[in-house]
């Protein structure tokens, strides 16, 4: 795979493509996720879940970040990889810096941070440090506490112009990418038609950019609680390959997510 870059995604938006992402938490199924074409990954915070057996993405520290930033890398060295600063690492500007950094040196091109009107100077400081920033609104898992578990956000009229608004003030600051979670698909469009920068979507409906899904959903291997938007690609006595496979092709073409999967 040719190296995937910050310009090349901007030509995907610019052009139209739509592009899959996953989250990746190891070199093996970062190996296997490069090799079957996934241009774009991302080390989430949601490996407090799925790799620790936390119930919430609060107890991640950078240092797990780092950890399986550098698997991932070694695993797939073409690929545009995303890593989350996790939960109070990016509280204070100079503690946004030093972390970010050390993402950055652990093999990441781009840091994510949840939030947004709050974070204008920290995206402001990175970015002129040439520390690419991804923003993420709507739902953001580091704050269900806050809006008292995880809901979609965005429905009523006020709260999507804020989702607007936040976007647009968070580009200015200068995030180069941004992710939406769990907002209605209609908003999610607007959004990416207001932006410049590349949206991806996660709950989000399908006229996004691009998408993304946690592997574990991908693949099924989530249990209990399944979120409307997840889907598992990986049908009985079918393989990963031919999953991953239907994953791209369904975000290439925009039948992922559907309407039964949406909001
Ligand atoms: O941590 C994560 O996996 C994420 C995705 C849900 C976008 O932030």
């Amino acid at each position: 795979m040719e190296n995937i870059t910050i310009s090349k995604i901007n030509y995907w938006k610019i052009n139209k493509k739509k592009f899959p992402a996953i989250t990746v938490y190891d070199f093996s199924f970062a190996k296997l996720f490069s090799n079957q074409g996934i241009p774009v990954m991302l080390v989430g915070d949601s490996l407090g879940m799925t790799i620790q057996g936390h119930d919430s993405t609060l107890p991640v520290k950078v240092k797990d970040i780092e950890y399986h930033t550098k698997a991932v890398r070694k695993g797939a060295p073409n690929i545009f990889l995303l890593s989350d600063l996790p939960f109070t690492s990016y509280f204070e500007t100079k503690q946004a810096i030093k972390n970010a950094a050390r993402i950055i040196q652990s093999g990441a091109n781009m840091v994510k941070i949840e939030g947004g009107i709050w974070l204008k100077t920290i995206v402001k400081e990175l970015s002129q440090r040439s520390i690419l920033v991804c923003g993420h609104i709507g739902l953001m898992p580091q704050s269900f506490n806050y809006f008292s578990g995880y809901k979609v956000q965005g429905r009523e009229i006020k709260d999507a112009n804020k989702l607007i608004e936040e976007a647009l003030l968070l580009e200015e600051a200068g995030i180069k990418m941004l992710v939406v979670e769990c907002i209605p698909a209609l908003l999610a469009k607007k959004i990416t038609e207001s932006l410049s920068i590349p949206v991806i979507g996660i709950g989000a409906g399908n006229k996004t950019d691009g998408q993304i899904l946690v592997m574990h959903d991908l693949l099924g291997i989530t249990e209990g609680k399944i979120p409307k938007f997840s889907k598992n690609f990986l049908s009985k006595n079918d393989s990963i390959q031919n999953a991953i496979q239907k994953y791209i092709k369904e975000v290439q073409i925009g039948i992922y997510p559907d309407n039964a999967h949406s909001f």
